[in-house]
């Protein structure tokens, strides 16, 4: 399997993503997660953007992403910050894909997806897998980018997402709403679409398991 973000270094991701995150995702992420409780998986981390907003109530928090140097730098950032060792804040780091999680079904309170299924491969099996893992009553919390409603900006995006998944490796024109909710045993519990200027590409929800 494929992972886009394989030669990207961690430092140049975070450089991208900065401006994005002081208009739109820092706030979104503290929304999202700050109600998270008991055992909580985390897939796709990257270097670690969602954890300063994890609460102290978390048990432990377990990552998976299949970039070792994403993981590595994700692992050294968190050390420096309360989180590993000796007294440390519980975390655990796995090598390895969403689509196939090595954890058996029923294992988690929470998962939390942010960012991650414009560029897997197989984003219907990623979401299935998640459903897998989350215990009845769980949630499922993500922030994720798709084609925008507008049809102009859905033009623009399906023209441009051929050569933007090249250095990137994501897909500016994945339906991933539908993927969510195709899901069987996951509800829609809520759902807002963000960034009017951009003809509300992102979508951030949160999912029961049923
Ligand atoms: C755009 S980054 C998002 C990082 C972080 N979640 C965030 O919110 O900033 C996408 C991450 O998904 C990971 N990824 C790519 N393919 C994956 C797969 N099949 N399963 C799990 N994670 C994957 C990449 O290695 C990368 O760390």
């Amino acid at each position: 399997m494929r992972t886009g973000y394989q030669m990207t270094p961690g430092a140049f991701y975070d450089i991208f993503m900065w401006p994005l995150e002081r208009v739109w995702f820092s706030k979104w992420r503290r929304e999202l997660l700050s109600g998270l409780r008991g055992q909580v998986l985390e897939i796709g981390p990257g270097t670690g953007a969602n954890l300063r907003y994890y609460p102290e109530g978390i048990d432990c928090v377990t990552v998976i992403d299949p970039n070792r140097k994403m993981i590595a730098e994700l692992q050294r950032r968190a050390n420096g910050s309360g989180w590993g060792g000796k007294g440390g804040r519980c975390l655990r780091s796995r090598v390895g894909f969403g689509e196939m999680l090595p954890f058996p079904d029923s294992s988690f309170d929470n998962v939390v997806m942010t960012l991650i299924l414009c560029s897997v491969d197989g984003p219907n099996k990623v979401v299935s897998e998640a459903a897998r893992v989350l215990k009845a009553g769980g949630k499922l919390v993500l922030i994720e980018h798709q084609l925008p409603i507008s049809r102009m900006q859905a033009l623009l995006f399906k023209l441009a997402a051929p050569i933007w998944a090249i250095p990137s490796g994501c897909r500016l024109d994945r339906r991933t709403e539908s993927t969510i909710k195709a899901e069987p045993t996951l509800r829609l519990e809520k759902k807002w679409r963000k960034g009017p200027l951009l003809g509300w590409p992102f979508l951030v929800s949160v999912l029961r398991k049923v």
